[in-house]
């Protein structure tokens, strides 16, 4: 996207409905410019009636026409700014909606790809900058154009020829800010980049502060740290650095200016020219106009600066996202989940994670999946909510492709106990009914029973309405599954995918859990990723996978005949066990 297309755009998408206001603070804009012009004026009656002529009314006048002029350009440049930061404020807020949905609904793949930290800094860093594009420039080119012009006005009343003179000197100045406007774009995206590294590192050493601890890593951490936050200051001092080279230019071009202005005006004074009385006025003018022509000189410095923030974001905003309606509904009758040969590998990686797949997980049963760890099963059980789509080879349910169905009636369908836990730092309540939030108590109270969750949330200080802290912080690695098994329970889908999901459970406990979800199993379809012994001699089917294929399947009894792999598995278990 060019420069031009991201302003257009922004006009467009974002500031356009706010073109009333923005208008208003261009009327005030407009009272700046004409008091501003005034107060340069007002000097040559000021000289010429009180000072030449010693007029005893004027000079009471002319001071409380000063004094009005201005708190009038006072009080309008207050109101035309904060208008103006009002609009800004709601284009942030728009901004970070925006990104903050965009992220929401898209895919598993792209979140993925880069590290929080990243995101982070697109909703800190980019939207304040974009949001700076519509305050301060649309001020400075409101104001500052107007006021220049209505100055310009002033020196063409006083002095033709000395205006010209002037007006000469302006494109001078605007040129040299133009050449380092591109570079400050360049160093505010580079800068863009080690804040947002700055924010995933920040993130991690919070994160990992336990394993930091125990290997005492402190002193390792602290000086990636420092190498970080030490390019970040140079990326900011780089930044500010190439803005400020603006300024000795302007001045010299400014004293340039004053020098040669009073040179000729002494000559156009002594040729009976020019009187004095213009010349102040006109002087005061110029020097007036010097804020405004550097503002308007160096505007676009900041405006590459805040373009670059909006083209990094409108990609984020605009990419084409998941629509999770779209597709047929997915209506589970009595409808096996069928893999048919399929083909998987994750962008990253360099061969594939799946080969040529083939099974099926019949409706109303538990089907097991077993293997050594890395072999693909969480990859199988992934693909089946659609977190990622195979290369080749397509799950089919109810005789149809599931990437035909929509996402939302899709997952509608299943609940999820990942092998990873994850909660949100809320209430215990609050996180079991995620799955299903206008749950009542009492079927929360069930959930909680049959996943063996009772006994813990009783003793907590605040019961269900304790919070557990960022994912789950003040809960053990059992509590935590366990929540995490009530929530998936109390969703009462017909699909139920269960990654690992009691591996922190000790086998009493796993027990119960699994005699819960035998209970609900009925009618339903199970696809449990499972390593203890009690959960597959209960599958119906099970299917050992090796290496991203699946090498034997049966159920126990003709597994341990026929596949060696299982058959040592199952030993492994029955040592450990013992
Ligand atoms: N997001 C990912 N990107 C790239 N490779 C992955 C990703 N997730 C898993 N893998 C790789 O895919 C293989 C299978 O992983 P997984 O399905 O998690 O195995 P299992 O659940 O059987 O232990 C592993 O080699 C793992 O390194
Ligand atoms: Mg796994």
């Amino acid at each position: 996207m060019s420069n031009i297309e991201i302003i257009k755009k922004l006009y467009k998408n974002y500031t356009k409905k706010y073109l009333n206001k923005i208008l208003l603070s261009v009327f005030f804009s407009l009272l700046v410019a004409s008091s501003t012009a005034m107060i340069a004026y007002l000097l040559d009656p000021a000289i010429e009636k009180i000072f030449i002529e010693k007029n005893k009314k004027l000079m009471i006048l002319i001071p409380i026409a000063i004094l009005f002029t201005f708190v009038i350009k006072g009080s309008s440049l207050y109101m035309a700014k904060v208008i103006l930061i009002r609009v800004g404020g709601e284009v942030q807020k728009t901004l970070q909606q925006q990104i903050m949905s965009s992220i929401l609904i898209s895919s598993v793949e792209k979140i993925n790809k880069k590290h929080s930290g990243k995101f982070i800094s697109h909703i800190n860093y980019d939207a304040g900058l974009v949001k700076q594009l519509v305050t301060t420039t649309i001020l400075l080119f409101t104001k500052d154009a107007l006021t220049l012009i209505g100055l310009i006005g002033v020196m063409f009343y006083q002095n033709w020829k000395l205006a010209m003179f002037a007006i000469i000197m302006i494109p001078l100045a605007s040129g040299a800010a133009k050449s380092l406007g591109k570079r400050v774009g360049k160093v505010t995206t580079e800068a863009q980049e080690v804040f947002g590294f700055l924010n995933s590192f920040f993130l991690e050493i919070i994160r990992n502060h336990k394993i930091i601890k125990i290997f005492l890593r402190e002193s390792y951490e602290n000086e990636r740290l420092n190498k970080i936050i030490s390019k970040f200051k140079e990326k900011v001092i780089k930044i500010e650095t190439v803005m400020m080279r603006a300024t000795p230019i302007m001045e010299t071009l400014t004293g340039l200016m004053i020098g040669g202005l009073i040179y000729y005006s002494g000559s156009l004074i002594i040729n009976d020219e020019l009187d004095l009385n213009n010349f102040f006025s006109f002087l005061a003018a110029m020097m007036l106009a010097y804020q405004p022509v550097r503002s308007l000189a160096t505007l676009n410095m900041g405006v590459y600066q805040d373009i670059s923030a909006a083209k990094r974001l409108f990609p984020i905003i605009e990419s084409n996202n998941i629509d999770i309606n779209h597709g047929s509904i997915l209506k589970l009758d009595q409808s096996d989940i069928v893999f048919k040969n399929l083909t998987f590998k994750y962008t990253e990686a360099n061969k594939s994670t799946l080969d040529k797949i083939n099974l099926t997980i019949k409706y109303g049963e538990m089907t097991a999946l077993v293997g050594h760890s890395g072999a693909g099963k969480s990859t199988i059980l992934n693909l089946i909510p659609r977190f990622f789509d195979p290369q080749d080879g397509e799950i089919v349910i109810n005789g149809k492709s599931i990437e035909s169905y929509s996402l939302k009636t899709l997952r509608e369908n299943i609940s999820l106990v990942s092998q990873d836990t994850t909660l949100f730092d809320d209430t215990v309540k609050n996180n079991i009914k995620y799955s299903k939030l206008d749950a009542t108590d009492e079927e929360i109270a069930e959930a909680a029973r049959l996943s063996s969750c009772e006994d813990f949330i009783k003793d907590m200080p605040n019961g269900y309405e304790t919070v557990i802290g960022e994912n789950g912080l003040r809960l053990s690695g059992g509590e935590k599954q366990r929540i995490s098994i009530a929530r998936a329970m109390l969703k009462n889908s017909k699909i139920i995918l269960l990654d690992e999901a009691t591996s922190s459970l000790d086998s009493e406990t796993e027990e119960k859990i699994q005699n819960a979800v035998n209970y609900l199993k009925k009618d339903k379809t199970t696809l449990v990723i499972a390593h203890r012994l009690s959960t597959i001699i209960n599958a119906h089917k099970i299917y050992v996978i090796e290496k991203g294929k699946v090498v034997a399947e049966g159920n126990h009894e003709s597994l341990l005949n026929s596949s060696e792999i299982y058959k040592s598995f199952y030993l492994k278990q029955l040592d450990k066990n013992k």
